[in-house]
């Protein structure tokens, strides 16, 4: 069998990259390549020297979305037992923190598995989408929920009503990414991201995505006091000893994970 999703663990110190590979379908999300990122992340999750993952595709597309024709004579119940969006549903629950490089398409899963990572690094010919109405169906992977709380409602109904792309300037002005970069240099700048977040401590790198995960699906007071939880938990960690000995004897911290 062949593999649609390539993982690569020395692509920076600390990060675990996952590239999806099926160019010759603009990385359509087929089942099988979603079970093979799922259990690439599955493993970054379970390995103590990956702190961050970096998710990419290529040049042209970061995935055109869910494999239309894998669905298209599917019924409803079929769907239903076939229960494909359960993986992006694991990809959510990924414990590290995740940085999506997208260059090219990110529609319809596409943009729904970008949304789904923690920071969105974006080339300049990055285009985000849910056509899915021009297919006669609409997003199911999260896209009306994720991209509403992303841009706004205006904007979200617009795209999911019209199927209308987004370049990569529009997400960044929408806030739906964290910055744009060059093509030649996309990866690069999303890798230097990911090192960047893999230098940190990782308990509290966890913690701390958690925690801004929470706002998302809760009260203000619930958010804060689940906050602040997290926050007094890092008191038990070595990582909090030595971070901040090292601040006031003015010396890098050396992180052990602990
Ligand atoms: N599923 C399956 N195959 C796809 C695909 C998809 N989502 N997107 C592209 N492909 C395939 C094409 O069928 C084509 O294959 P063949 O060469 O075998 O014909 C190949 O990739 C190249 O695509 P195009 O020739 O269409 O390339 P283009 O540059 O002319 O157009 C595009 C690019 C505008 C992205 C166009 O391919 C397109 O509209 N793709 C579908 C986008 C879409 O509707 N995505 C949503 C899918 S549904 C979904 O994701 C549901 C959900 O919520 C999870």
């Amino acid at each position: 069998m062949e593999f649609t999703c390539i993982r690569n663990y020395t692509a920076a110190p600390g990060v675990g990259a996952v590239q999806i590979n099926r160019p010759a379908a603009l990385n359509a999300l087929n089942l099988q390549t979603m079970t093979e990122i799922v259990e690439a992340f599955a493993a970054c999750d379970a390995d103590s020297d990956i702190r961050c993952i970096l998710l990419h595709g290529n040049e042209k597309a970061f995935a055109a979305g869910a494999d239309v024709k894998e669905m298209s004579g599917a019924g409803a119940v079929e769907m239903l037992e076939r229960d494909q969006f359960a993986r992006w549903e694991r990809i959510r629950q990924t414990k590290k923190p995740v940085i999506a490089a997208v260059s090219g398409f990110a529609l319809g899963g596409g943009c729904e598995l970008a949304m789904l990572c923690d920071m969105i690094v974006a080339s300049e010919t990055a285009q985000f989408g849910q056509p899915e109405i021009n297919i006669g169906v609409m997003p199911g992977a999260g896209g009306t929920q994720r991209l509403t709380r992303a841009v706004g409602k205006a904007l979200a109904m617009e795209l999911v009503l019209t199927g209308r792309m987004l370049s990569a300037r529009e997400a960044l002005r929408a806030g739906l990414v964290n910055r744009v970069v060059p093509v030649e240099t996309y990866l690069y700048e999303a890798a230097a991201l990911a090192r960047e977040v893999a230098s940190k401590a990782p308990v509290a790198a966890r913690l701390a995505k958690e925690s801004v995960l929470k706002s998302f699906g809760t009260s203000l007071e619930s958010g804060l006091e689940f906050e602040r939880k997290n926050f007094y938990m890092l008191f038990a960690t070595d990582d909090q000893k030595e971070g901040m000995s090292a601040f006031v004897e003015k010396r890098k911290p050396k992180w052990t994970g602990k």
